[in-house]
This record gives structure tokens, sequence and C-alpha cells, in this order.
């Protein structure tokens, strides 16, 4: 019974470590916060937490927040084909610490 007991708890506690929750937002702006979708995700397995940075230049447009996997953590990648944003994925991996 208290083997039992113990494994169950050590269940729980796995299943609590994998279920990473995010805040989601479409576009949140530093001055207004998010003005479109905002709510939150649970991430699925090798899914992080992502803030991601729109940038044009050097001047930031605004972040979407969200999950994302691992593998594209620290990238910067082009918004679209031949479109001068680049989306900049600065994740964590904590609850809602994006
Ligand atoms: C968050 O990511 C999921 C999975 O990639 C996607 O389906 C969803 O549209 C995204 N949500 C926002 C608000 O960008």
């Amino acid at each position: 019974m208290k083997v039992l007991f113990v494994g169950l708890a050590t269940l729980l506690c796995f299943a609590g470590d994998e279920a990473l929750r995010c805040n989601v937002c479409r576009r949140k702006l530093l001055i207004f916060g998010c003005v479109q979708e905002s709510g939150e995700a649970t991430c699925g397995l090798r899914e992080t937490c992502v803030a991601i940075k729109a940038s044009l230049g050097k001047l930031p447009l605004y972040y979407r927040l969200n999950c994302t996997a691992l593998h594209n953590c620290g990238r910067m990648k082009s918004a679209a084909l031949n479109s001068p944003i680049f989306d900049y994925y600065n994740c964590c991996n904590t609850d809602f610490c994006n």
C-alpha cells in the first residue's frame, strides 16, 4: 500500500513537471499589453514558453506569446519570405514566464 502511494505521488509529481503552462497572446504591444487573443496554453512534450519578438531592424514592433518547440529557442527567423520583419524566439521554462 505504501509502495503504491509513493509510486502514485511520483507519477503525479512527474506529470506536474511535464505540463508547462504559458501565456498566449497573438499581439502584445509594449504600452498596451495584449491586444489580440490572450489566454494560456499547456505545452506539449519538448515544448517550452516563448516570447517571440517581432522587430523591424532594431525597432521592436510587438511580441507573440505561446508555447514553442525547444529547437526554435534562441532562433531568429524572417517573419515571411522577403519580409524585413524578424522574429526572435526568446524561451523560458517555468509556468507563465513568457
Ligand atoms: C500557439 O501555438 C499553437 C501551436 O503551434 C498554434 O496553433 C496557435 O495558433 C498559437 N496561438 C497564437 C495566439 O499564436
